[in-house]
């Protein structure tokens, strides 16, 4: 049995990865930022606590109620999408920052406070990313806030991943995943995306650490 946290479980992505992991037997903690989804969790056989990773004052309380948990896996999942719009509209600063901090501040704070209660060798960080992270791949600026924070999560975890030699951090994408975000005409049922996701997560050792890595296990180029 391992022990693994999952961060912003309450729906999607993150819920199915605690269905999944709760199913396998592993002791799953899972935080959600809405006191209404804990019971969610409960439902699961999670442990739940309280997190929302846009609040420095959050993440603090959240780290004081850890205590000293060894993880062989700690997954980042939450994330929003912000504003659908492209470069011919000026970003509105609230937008730019309620994404910012989600998707990138939020893990920066927990990096420091996560790495070092995941266990050496063996334990990894994974950071769920997007393929329109991707600078390679982009031909089009529809998006561009997402797009630039998962670029900037990106190198928060390849940077970070030199800081820690001894734990394996991962930037990797899920997929185009029917969920709140994914919408309905994904083509990926999040049972799959997640069950990609942990075989390729199962698949990895730390030689992978800083890779940024398909749900499919293909690399991603930066
Ligand atoms: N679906 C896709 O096709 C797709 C593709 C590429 C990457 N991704 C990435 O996959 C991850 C999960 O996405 P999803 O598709 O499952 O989206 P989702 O259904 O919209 O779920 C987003 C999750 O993030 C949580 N969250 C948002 N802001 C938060 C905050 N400040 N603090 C804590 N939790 C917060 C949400 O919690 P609340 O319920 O409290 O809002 C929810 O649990 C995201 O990082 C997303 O960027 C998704």
């Amino acid at each position: 049995m391992k022990k693994i946290l999952i961060i912003g479980a309450s729906r999607g992505i993150g819920l199915e990865l605690v269905n999944q992991l709760s199913n396998k037997g592993h002791h799953v903690l899972a935080t959600v930022r809405q006191a209404s989804d804990i019971k969610t969790l409960e439902q699961r056989g999670a442990s739940p606590f309280n997190l929302d990773v846009s609040s420095a004052s959050s993440i603090d309380a959240f780290a004081n109620t850890l205590n000293d948990h060894l993880f062989d896996l700690i997954v980042y999942v939450a994330g929003v999408f912000g504003p659908r719009s492209d470069a011919s509209k000026q970003v509105k600063t609230e937008e730019f920052d309620e994404v910012m901090h989600t998707n990138v501040l939020g893990a920066m704070q927990l990096i420091a406070l996560l790495a070092p209660k995941i266990r050496p060798e063996t334990g990894k960080f994974v950071f769920i990313s997007s393929l329109m992270a991707s600078m390679q791949a982009t031909d089009s600026s529809s998006g561009w806030v997402y797009k630039t924070s998962k670029a900037a999560l990106n190198m928060c975890v390849k940077a970070a991943s030199a800081s820690y030699p001894k734990i394996c951090m991962l930037s990797m994408s899920p997929g185009w995943v029917k969920t709140d975000m994914g919408g309905e005409f994904a083509p990926l049922t999040p049972t799959q995306s997640v069950q990609a996701l942990l075989q390729t997560i199962e698949d990895t050792t730390l030689m992978d650490s800083g890779r940024f890595i398909n749900y499919n296990h293909d690399p991603i180029p930066y």
